[in-house]
C-alpha cells in the first residue's frame, strides 16, 4: 500500500465505535502487509526508527502486552513496558497522574490497558501522544476486534454475510463488544449467546441502527451455533465480578450448557472455524480437543496480534508520514 492511498484520520484509537468501515479494512490491509514482514528472517523495518512507544499494562495481559511490544520493536521503535505491579499505580497514583508524568517523557504513543472503562479516552484528553486503548474494563479492546476480523477474512476470504457466534460472559467482555461493532460494520451478522445473567441489556443496540439489525441475543448454546461460520467462545471473567452474587451454579453446570465440545461444535457448519481471544479456561468454555483441533484458529489469532498492531502503530505513530512497509 503507498502512503497515498491512506485516508486513517484518527489522532487516537480509544473504541471500534469511533471506525467506519473503511477505517477498519485499511487497517486489515495494512495487517496483511506487515503479516509478510513477521515471515521474513531478519523482521525488522526502520518505519517508526526514533520513535517512543510506551506500553503501560495496569491489568494483567500476555498477549497484548507482548504483541504490542514486538510490534514496537519490528517497526525500530524504542518500546518501554510498565506493569502495574511495578508502577507507582499501587502507591495510589491515578492513572491520569501516571499518564501526564510519562507524557513528560515525550513519547509519541502510549499503549493503555486499565480495569476502568473510559480510561483511555480520559488520557487521551490530557496528553500529547498518540494513545491506544489495549482493554479497558468491560467497554472495548478494538486491537483485539481487529485481529479478530483480520484472521476470520483471512480463513473466509470475506467477513460481510457471515454468521458469527459470540459465546460466553458477554456481560463482562470489551473483547465482545469492540466484536460486534466491528463485525456489523463489516457486514456480518453476529449472535451473541450467554446465560441470561451474563448477558448485558440492550448488547443488540450499542452500535444503533445497524447492530439493531444484524445481532441476535440467544440464551442456548446449540441454536447460536446452528449453521455459524464462526464460532467465538469467551472466558468467564471471575476477575470483574468477584463481590458480586454468582450468575451461574458452579463451572461443571456452566461447562455442561456452555461449553464448546465436539458434540456442540457440530450445530456449526462443517468448515467453521473456532477462535477465542485467551486465555482459555480448558474444561470450562472450551474443550481442550476443540481447542487443540483442526478447526482452531486460535493461534493464528495471535500471530495476527502483531500483525495488526504493527498497523495500528504505523498509523498513529507516525510511520504513514514517513515510509510505507516494504
Ligand atoms: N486477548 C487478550 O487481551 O489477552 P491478554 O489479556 O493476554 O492480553
Amino acid at each position: 500500500m503507498s502512503q497515498g492511498e491512506l485516508t486513517f484520520r484518527h489522532r487516537h484509537l480509544l473504541g471500534i465505535a469511533d471506525l467506519d468501515a473503511r477505517d477498519i479494512v485499511q487497517i486489515l490491509d495494512l495487517a496483511d502487509s506487515f503479516l509478510a514482514i513477521n515471515e521474513r528472517d531478519i523482521k525488522k523495518v526502520p518505519t517508526l526508527r526514533g520513535r517512543t512507544v510506551i506500553t503501560a499494562f495496569l491489568e494483567a495481559s500476555t498477549r497484548t502486552r507482548v504483541s504490542f511490544e514486538i510490534a514496537g520493536k519490528r517497526m525500530s521503535a524504542d518500546t518501554i513496558n510498565i506493569s502495574g505491579s511495578g508502577s507507582s499505580t499501587q502507591k495510589g497514583e491515578t492513572v491520569l497522574d501516571t499518564a501526564r508524568n510519562l507524557m513528560a517523557m515525550h513519547p509519541d504513543v502510549i499503549v493503555l490497558r486499565h480495569q476502568a472503562a473510559g480510561s483511555s479516552a480520559l488520557v487521551a484528553r490530557y496528553v500529547d501522544a498518540a494513545v491506544i486503548n489495549a482493554g479497558d474494563g468491560a467497554h472495548e479492546h478494538p486491537t483485539q476486534a481487529l485481529l479478530d476480523c483480520a484472521t476470520i477474512r483471512r480463513h473466509k476470504g470475506r467477513i460481510e454475510g457471515l454468521e458469527v457466534a459470540i459465546v460466553g460472559d458477554i456481560e463482562h467482555s470489551r473483547v465482545a463488544r469492540s466484536n460486534v461493532l466491528a463485525l456489523t460494520a463489516l457486514g456480518a451478522r453476529v449472535r451473541v449467546c450467554a446465560p441470561v445473567t451474563l448477558m448485558p441489556r440492550g448488547i443488540e443496540v450499542i452500535g444503533g441502527e445497524r447492530t439493531r439489525e444484524r445481532v441476535a441475543v440467544h440464551h442456548r448454546l446449540e441454536s447460536a451455533l446452528e449453521g455459524a461460520d464462526v464460532v467465538m467462545m469467551l472466558r468467564i471473567q471471575s476477575e470483574r465480578m468477584s463481590d458480586e452474587t454468582p450468575r451461574f451454579a458452579n463451572t461443571r453446570e456452566y461447562a455442561r450448557y456452555f461449553g464448546l465440545s465436539q458434540r456442540t461444535l457440530a450445530y456449526a457448519r462443517p468448515d467453521a472455524i473456532v477462535m477465542h481471544p485467551g486465555p482459555i479456561n480448558r474444561g470450562v468454555e472450551m474443550m481442550p480437543d476443540v481447542a487443540d483441533g483442526t478447526r482452531s484458529v486460535i493461534l493464528e489469532q495471535v500471530t495476527y496480534g502483531v500483525a495488526v498492531r504493527m498497523a495500528v502503530l504505523y498509523l498513529l505513530g507516525g510511520g504513514s508520514r514517513t515510509d510505507a512497509p516494504s
